[in-house]
């Protein structure tokens, strides 16, 4: 019978993050898409770190605890949306105004209780097009700029 089978699929996929990789338009919105699937652990907290381009060291910026408290860490970067459902193991997120800063790996952890954390990450990849090569040359100008006073600063002695 086909019972047996179902069960053991089940099996198989407990407690495995359902996450993917994304690619957006500089300037789109992107859901990156979290979800737990088959528990019948209790979930304690889903909580999402990110390090960017714009945020190279490793950053924990919102959480969520069961049912819908929502809370932003390290500043409220508001783009930031929850666009998931903690009573259906859904963590989805949802990013607006994204830029070339946002390029990264995004990862979503789930806290269950006994058994603690499961997590997956989400690589985004931003297109910029056209503003893709005018960030780089402002860095480099910017660059140029640090390195040229820091020169004047050095005759200056
Ligand atoms: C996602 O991207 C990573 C590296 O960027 C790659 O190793 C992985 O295979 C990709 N996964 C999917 C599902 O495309
Ligand atoms: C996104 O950008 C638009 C236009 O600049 C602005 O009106 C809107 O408030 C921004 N949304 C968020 C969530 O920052
Ligand atoms: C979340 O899911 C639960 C259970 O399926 C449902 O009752 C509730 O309305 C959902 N909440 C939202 C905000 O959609």
């Amino acid at each position: 019978t086909i019972l047996p089978l179902i069960q053991i699929i089940l099996l198989i996929l407990e407690r495995t993050v359902i996450g993917g990789n994304k690619t957006v338009l500089h300037g789109d919105s992107v859901i990156l898409p979290c979800k737990l699937i088959d528990t019948t652990e209790t979930l304690t907290q889903i909580s999402w770190q990110r390090k960017t381009r714009g945020k190279p060291q490793l950053d924990s910026f919102f959480t969520v605890v069961p049912p819908d408290k929502q809370r932003y860490l390290n500043g409220n970067d508001n783009r930031f949306r929850f666009a998931g459902n903690a009573s259906e193991m859904d963590g989805s997120l949802q990013l607006s105004n994204v830029t070339l800063l946002d390029e990264g790996t995004y990862s979503c952890i789930f806290t269950l209780f006994p058994t603690g954390d499961y997590k997956t990450d989400i690589p985004l990849t931003v297109i910029g097009i056209i503003c893709a090569g005018l960030e780089e040359t402002m860095a480099n100008i910017k660059e140029e700029n640090t390195l040229n006073s820091l020169t004047k600063n050095r005759r200056k002695r």
